[in-house]
């Protein structure tokens, strides 16, 4: 018989060897972990097996293991907060739950039940709690992982698994913090396309991105914009989704517009939170909320004619990131900001909004607090 997987069946194992926190200015990102991390196998046979909250520390595997020969591995971003009375809160877990299984399946990887692996990763966030800032910016950001553990070199279906979550206290993503930021538009390497997996957080998706942002920084860009295709559509910016806010000169009409989900984008929490909250606050008589395709081309027209208002990207590590400017076919495409500011009004009207809900502010069920 398989065994589903079942929080009730957690053993937790504590350090003896607690590390010092940082303060929070000094947090980089991704760069120190709490104290303990939740682990659970899982083979073909059994199905999953005990989960456990051990020590931080090194796995351990076989070199031929398939996770590093063919990438049988995914991951997800989210993040716990503390909100003002010192409660715990993860801010839309089942959302990563719903997108990790996803994944796992595209690539014959287990899937599992969504609310056992939140009541797991609560356990986690309860036992390294202290390492959760409390500070507005600062948060827990947690990395839930699967991987393919098979030894051998056969390219097939894993027969077995290894789920674990780490987490690491967070600051500002980018060093600049809320900073503008310059974007180079890519578009002789492609992100993703049609019928492929660019829609899923698979660590596949990731290294082939390095290379064409260190071509961007080293004309000075801070990341790249990447297009795709003949029409040079505006997909996504660096590992964020991508929004621009249009206002037609005519009407005075303001359009918010991302790419719409058709396989090439991935399915950002942010994202959907951003679309929603556009769609429920901002007045319809002055706003247009849109999942459309929208070129380069129209970006650099709509800069000319001044109907280019502001451009944001968009992800759970920096929530919303301001564009000041996108380099294309060596002219700059110049995106407003507010005067004397660093971001445009949208973005930070949303960055407010969004940190109201997560750090508790304001109630909603996005926030859910641990018990
Ligand atoms: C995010 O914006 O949350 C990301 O996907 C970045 C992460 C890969 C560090």
């Amino acid at each position: 018989m398989s065994s589903a997987l079942d929080s009730s069946k957690l053993k937790i194992t504590k350090t003896t060897a607690p590390k010092t926190k940082l303060p929070n200015d000094q947090l980089v990102f991704g760069q120190s972990f709490t104290d303990h991390m939740l682990t659970i196998e899982w083979t073909a046979e059994s199905g999953w097996g005990i989960p456990e909250i051990k020590p931080y520390g090194n796995l351990s595997l076989d070199p031929s293991a398939c996770v590093f020969h063919y990438a049988f591995e995914l991951f997800e971003g989210l993040k716990a907060y503390k909100d003002s009375k010192g409660k715990i809160r993860m801010f839309r877990p089942d959302m990563n739950m719903k997108r990790m299984n996803k994944s796992a399946a595209r690539i014959c990887l287990p899937t599992f039940d969504s609310e056992e692996l939140i009541k797991l990763i609560g356990e986690l966030l309860k036992i390294d709690g202290a390492f959760i800032p409390q500070e507005r910016g600062y948060s827990l950001y947690i990395r839930p992982t699967m991987i393919g553990t098979t030894a051998g070199l056969g390219v097939g279906i894993p027969d077995r698994a290894l789920l674990y979550v780490i987490c690491s206290p967070v600051g500002p993503y980018y060093k600049t913090g809320f900073k503008a930021v310059r974007l180079e538009a890519t578009d002789y390497a492609t992100r993703a396309w049609p019928g492929g997996v660019g829609d899923k957080k698979l660590g596949a998706n990731y290294a082939p991105c390095i290379k064409p942002q260190l071509e961007a920084a080293s004309r000075g860009y801070q990341q790249n914009l990447w297009l795709f295709g003949p029409e040079k559509n505006v997909t996504e910016v660096g590992t964020m989704n991508f929004f621009v806010v249009f206002q037609d000169k005519a009407t005075g009409k303001k359009e918010l517009v991302t790419a719409p989900l058709d396989g090439t984008i991935l399915e950002g929490v942010t994202r959907d939170s951003i679309l929603s909250l556009a769609r429920e606050r901002l007045n319809p008589s002055e706003w247009d909320v849109n999942e459309r395709y929208c070129t380069i081309t129209e970006i650099a027209s709509k800069a000319e004619s001044g109907e280019l208002v502001e451009a944001f990207g968009a992800g759970t590590a920096a929530v919303v990131s301001p564009i000041k400017e996108i380099g294309y076919n060596g002219t700059a495409i110049n995106v407003p900001l507010l005067p004397g500011e660093q971001f445009g009004p949208l973005t930070k009207q949303i960055a407010d909004w969004i940190a109201e809900l997560q750090y508790g502010v304001v109630e909603s069920e996005w926030s859910r607090v641990v018990n």
